[in-house]
């Protein structure tokens, strides 16, 4: 079987030492590292220590020393193999599957390397011959200094066809075609790719050089491509590639922040300028492994885009790629650059500090979303709005992680209401739709109440909801995306809050017409309320408790899901099995705790408003009388 380096290195960086030393030899912290007694020898004071940030460990008593592969092998006794398919399944990997022309590829790439590395000392050198003249002065013209220009590798690449070849005599053809660096068609004879224009090596994360992008140098050519980039090889995967992450990738370690341009030269213009971490892709929108790359490094990379049209769409390609892919914690920002200029342009005429300003202050996704869609076009129809909104809900479809779904979608759509039906002086509820006044609860009502809305009374907490919705009815939207879920799994309650869903779509955003009963709903009985429907509830609070009631009713029945597919694993993995009921069981008493709480709430507000002295008995909160 043939495990690429590179393959090793995502599974070493896909787990955490530290983590995996930590279930068999006692760890303790030590600054940013971790000590203990050495497992492999015997010792009473920890001469033994793991380094996350190295991934390594070492003891300084007897020498052991080694990564986290090294650590099943010695420590577990694992063999190789078996180390490695124990790992990846944990870190989520897939072993590749035996191989053996894998072997002979890698041997393959190690040979396009050196031929990689010799055409580039090539194109280097021809920089500095009477050829190289123009290239030079088009560097001068860019005004790069010498210290930058030696950095990125900037060559020439001279205009004879067959110039590449004469100079690289130890490869033979095929490999130089391999390589992208000569074209054959048919049966012509093959001739070099790059002529006559400025080079600059594109290399991969350990800095090897794996492709090129060359500039034309005669602006005249207008029927010539402006950049011509290697094609895709064994080294070179355009989609994977990002320009310069060799650099702005440590860079970004030590500035916390990794900004993506949109060309090379960009890049090069920025690094002259002082910033250091900037990327660019080759010549394509961001592809989905770009962005994990660019994920793995920060968690919000900064899109630097101009200002323009051309620059908004390609903004918002990005962001259409990055939805699908939104993780707790991981964003993406964006920078918009005043119309037509691009970094290059922006740092010549208004300088570093203008930069600087920029990206202190990227936009959110959200936002940059929001205004995106807001100036796609005229909004005077409800035609117009329509279709605003429905652009907007689509964006949301895409995000895969449920609760940044649901809260994209609860924020655009309240900057939909708010823009497109601006707040009215504020108005009373209808009069028609005020609940007569409940009667006041006795205080020891609060443990009747309390059993009602837990364990088997699930149907309570459902129709308390959809009560509470018809009373707010601003707040079916907002929960729409978890209630729809749970409407598609409940035969009882499942029709009403869909038919609930639907009327509040059709409701212009903002108005605050009250929304007739489904067919055949009977509201809950009084003694299986929540504070949320008392009428004297101030209504912002009311909003909250409603929001913690609608979240409980849709973690039930995930939970009892859940609590069931343990139990049943007990017979395969009885130690899993029991560790995973053992953590559901946790949460489902904070689950009931949380309802009670709910429910008690109302019973002390009630016994509360029942009498205005202040020795009225309290005490319902604590109390059960089952
Ligand atoms: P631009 O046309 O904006 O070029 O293309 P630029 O980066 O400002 O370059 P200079 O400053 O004129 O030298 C942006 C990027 O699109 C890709 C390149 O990656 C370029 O950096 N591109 C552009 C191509 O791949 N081919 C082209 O013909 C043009
Ligand atoms: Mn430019």
């Amino acid at each position: 079987m043939a495990l690429s380096p590179q393959w090793l290195d995502e599974l070493r960086a896909r787990l955490t030492l530290s983590s995996v030393v930590m279930r068999t030899t006692k760890l303790q912290r030590a600054g940013s590292e971790w000590k203990a007694c050495c497992p492999f020898h015997d010792e009473k004071t920890p001469s033994f220590t793991v380094s996350d940030a190295k991934g390594f460990y070492h003891c300084f008593g007897c020498g052991a020393h080694g990564d986290v592969i090294r650590w099943m092998t010695d420590q577990r006794g694992l063999s190789f193999m078996d180390a490695v398919k124990e790992l990846a399944s944990e870190a989520g990997m897939e072993v590749p599957a035996p191989d053996p022309r894998a072997a002979q590829a890698a041997e393959q790439r190690a040979g396009l390397t050196d031929v990689m590395a010799a055409a580039q000392d090539f194109y280097r050198a021809s920089l500095d011959t009477p050829g190289g003249a123009r290239a030079r002065e088009y560097l001068a013209s860019r005004k790069f200094d010498a210290h930058t220009m030696e950095r990125f590798g900037f060559g020439y690449a001279p205009g004879d066809r067959q110039a590449l070849k004469a100079a690289l005599k130890q490869f033979d053809e095929p490999m130089l075609i391999e390589a992208g660096l000569r074209i054959a068609v048919d049966d012509k004879a093959p001739y070099d790719r790059f002529r006559d224009r400025l080079t600059m090596p594109i290399h991969d994360p350990r800095g090897r050089v794996i492709g090129f992008a060359a500039r034309i140098l005669d602006a005249d050519k207008k029927d010539a491509p402006k950049y011509i980039n290697s094609p895709d090889t064994p080294l070179f995967d355009k989609g994977r590639t990002l320009f310069n992450l060799h650099r702005a990738g440590p860079a970004s370690r030590k500035s916390g922040r990794l900004v993506v341009v949109e060309g090379q030269m960009d890049v090069v213009a920025m690094a002259a300028a002082g910033f250091e971490d900037a990327v660019a892709p080759m010549g394509t929108a961001l592809t989905e492994r770009q962005l994990e790359l660019l994920w793995r490094l920060v968690d919000a990379p900064i899109l630097c885009f101009d200002g323009d049209n051309a620059g908004q769409r390609a903004a918002m390609r990005a962001i259409s790629r990055a939805l699908p892919m939104l993780a707790p914690g991981k964003t993406m920002r964006i920078v918009r650059l005043p119309a037509g200029l691009d970094p290059d342009d922006l740092l010549k005429r208004q300088g570093v500090a203008a930069m600087e300003a920029l990206l202190a202050e990227p936009g959110s996704l959200i936002d940059t979303l929001w205004e995106f869609e807001k100036a796609a076009g005229p909004l005077r129809t409800p035609e117009d709005k329509a279709g605003l909104k429905a652009r907007l809900v689509e964006h949301c479809e895409a995000i895969q992680h449920p609760d940044i779904r649901s809260l994209y979608r609860r924020e655009l759509l309240e900057k939909f209401s708010a823009f497109a039906y601006p707040p009215r002086p504020a108005r009373e509820w209808k009069a028609g739709f005020a609940k007569p006044a409940s009667p006041p609860l006795s205080p020891d009502s609060a443990g009747r109440l309390r059993k009602a809305a837990s364990g088997a009374n699930r149907d309570a907490l459902a129709s308390a909801v959809v009560a509470g919705l018809l009373r707010f009815p601003d707040q079916i939207l907002v929960h729409a995306e978890p209630l729809g879920r749970f409407a598609a799994h409940d035969g009882k309650t499942g029709p009403a809050l869909e038919s609930l869903i639907e009327a509040a779509e059709m409701l212009e955003p903002g108005e605050e017409t009250p929304i007739s009963p489904p067919q055949g709903f009977a509201p809950p009985p009084d003694n299986n309320r929540f504070a949320f429907l008392d009428e004297g509830a101030d209504p912002r609070a009311a909003r909250e408790d409603l929001a913690e009631a609608v979240a409980l009713l849709v973690e039930r029945p995930a939970l009892e899901a859940a609590l069931a597919a343990a139990t049943a694993r007990f017979e395969t993995d009885p130690e899993a099995a029991f560790a995973e009921q053992q953590r559901l069981l946790k949460r489902k008493l904070a689950f009931e705790k949380r309802l009670g709480l709910m429910a008690s709430r109302r019973a002390a507000g009630a016994a509360r408003s029942d009498s205005d002295s202040p020795s009225a008995p309290s005490g319902a909160t604590d109390e059960d009388s089952e």
